[in-house]
């Protein structure tokens, strides 16, 4: 078992220290890796040292290293190494984390980390929440609390209201509880990206006067797209003279609380009834964790708690919590640990001067895109989130399938990674550098290797 242990911690180790040299994505075409893969069922066992030397070879050359200083796509996942062990000293006991009778320590732990994260997001001491699967799970759970909250009896009148911006996570999660399209309204953004706070006014009083039933606003904290971040302010006071419980999806953004130049930013998320945090984005943690804050962590448990007479003997005292009753889950994994070891290995205040990093790393890019009249900045930097686009031909189109062209350049050449998305109606490159080890020098080269194919593509 050790000499296994010790096989498998010496992957992990020579990954993360030789990442950078590297490709960020390595990955064989669909025929390959099917060819490799393909095998009869082992009816009978084989070396163990052997499957997992395979194994590490095969995740390293077939998978896009998400946690690599270089990977500039969607939302990075950077994780740390102490995380890692925690994950793996949960996973050795097989933490039951369900409820206080299977797993006392797991449950106190979640108490704990939760508490923290409160005190960082500003919220008070009456609230609560739970640890998830990740961001979409966090935004599912949310939804749920709020129409359990303001609409107990018959929520088939019910309205929820979100910007266009919104994660299609939300989405999915109102399909998944049975909502339909007559109980959602997305309402428009502006220049910025940011929810057009007038145009929810205006929708949310007419559905009243139409008699349906508003009751839940949703506000972004660091959009996906562009790190835009809505009018949170306003939006807790219209949520406040609506009567409606108002959500702040922080799934990308919310770590910026720990930067003490940039937490700013994120005025009024202190307001909200709910967070969702997804600590397995900027807070450096391996997949799975998402997390959702609620200001009053009772209203978690009127929302999730189904008795069953075989969990009558999980009964507990007060502060004894059985998390199974504060979200979907029965059986799961004691996710808190990572999180927990996490901060009390490295500390806040690195953490923090981390995400700092990030954000100014974003920035640093806009400075290299100025330099050149081929490079059009489609959103400024936002925390950690910059897009913009090259624009060489007088016709969009034209430029759409060039930006293309560059970020299929740059991933076949695999020292960096950037894809894209829509903005304004057209293909834009968009970058979140928030690894804690990417450096000025990754950012320049990177831009070096796009600069140049873009100017053989206009020499051409
Ligand atoms: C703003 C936002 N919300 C929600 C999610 C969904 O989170 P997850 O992928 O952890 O389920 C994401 C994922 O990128 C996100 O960026």
């Amino acid at each position: 078992m050790k000499d296994q242990g010790y096989q498998v911690i010496d992957a992990i180790v020579e990954h993360r220290t030789k990442m950078t040299d590297k490709k960020v994505y390595a990955t064989n075409s669909y025929e390959v890796l099917n060819d490799i893969v393909k095998r009869e069922m082992p009816l009978i066992g084989e070396d163990p040292s052997e499957v997992f030397k395979e194994l590490d070879h095969l995740i390293s050359n077939n998978v896009a290293h998400l946690d690599h200083p270089r990977f500039f796509s969607f939302i990075p996942g950077p994780s740390n190494y102490y995380s890692v062990l925690a994950d793996t000293l949960a996973t050795g006991y097989n933490v039951f984390a369900g409820h206080w009778m299977g797993g006392a320590y797991a449950a106190m732990i979640e108490t704990r980390t939760l508490e923290w994260l409160a005190e960082i997001m500003e919220f008070p001491k009456e609230s609560g929440g739970i640890f998830t699967s990740g961001g979409s799970m966090a935004n599912l759970t949310a939804i749920v609390a709020a129409r359990e909250n303001k609409l107990p009896e018959d929520h088939s009148n019910g309205v929820i209201y979100y910007s266009e911006q919104t994660h299609s996570s939300l989405s999915k999660a109102l399909r998944v509880i049975g909502f339909k399209p007559k109980n959602m309204r997305k309402i428009k953004s502006d220049t910025h990206f940011r929810i057009d706070t007038n145009q929810l006014l205006q929708t949310l009083e007419e559905d009243i006067k139409n008699g349906l039933k508003p009751f839940c606003i949703i506000g972004n904290a660091g959009t996906t797209n562009t790190g835009a971040i809505d009018d949170l302010n306003t939006m807790a006071q219209i949520a406040k003279e609506k009567n409606c419980w108002f959500h702040i999806d922080a799934a990308y953004g919310g770590a910026t609380m720990l930067s003490k130049e940039y937490k700013k930013e994120l005025q009024g998320i202190e307001k909200a009834d709910s967070i969702t945090l997804d600590p397995h984005k900027w807070w450096f943690q391996p997949y799975e964790i998402g997390c959702l804050l609620v200001r009053d962590r009772n209203i978690l448990k009127e929302a999730f708690t189904v008795t069953a007479e075989y969990l009558d003997d999980t009964v507990s005292n007060s502060g004894e919590i059985n998390y199974y009753e504060h979200g979907v889950q029965l059986s799961r994994s004691f996710r808190a640990l990572k999180l927990y070891t996490f901060f009390r290995c490295v500390g806040l205040e690195k953490i923090g001067a981390d995400i700092t990093n990030g954000i100014k790393n974003a920035e640093y890019i806009e400075k290299l895109l100025k330099q050149k009249e081929y490079w059009e900045i489609i959103t400024k930097p936002s925390i950690g989130i910059i897009s913009f686009r090259v624009k060489i031909s007088e016709d969009e189109t034209e430029n759409d399938k060039i930006n293309a062209k560059v970020s299929k350049y740059l991933l076949e050449d695999g020292y960096a990674m950037i894809t894209t998305t829509k903005l304004k109606g057209h293909l834009a490159l968009r970058m979140c550098p928030i690894h804690p080890e990417t450096t000025l020098e990754f950012l320049e080269k990177t831009f070096g290797i796009m600069n140049s194919y873009i100017e053989n593509f206009t020499e051409n």
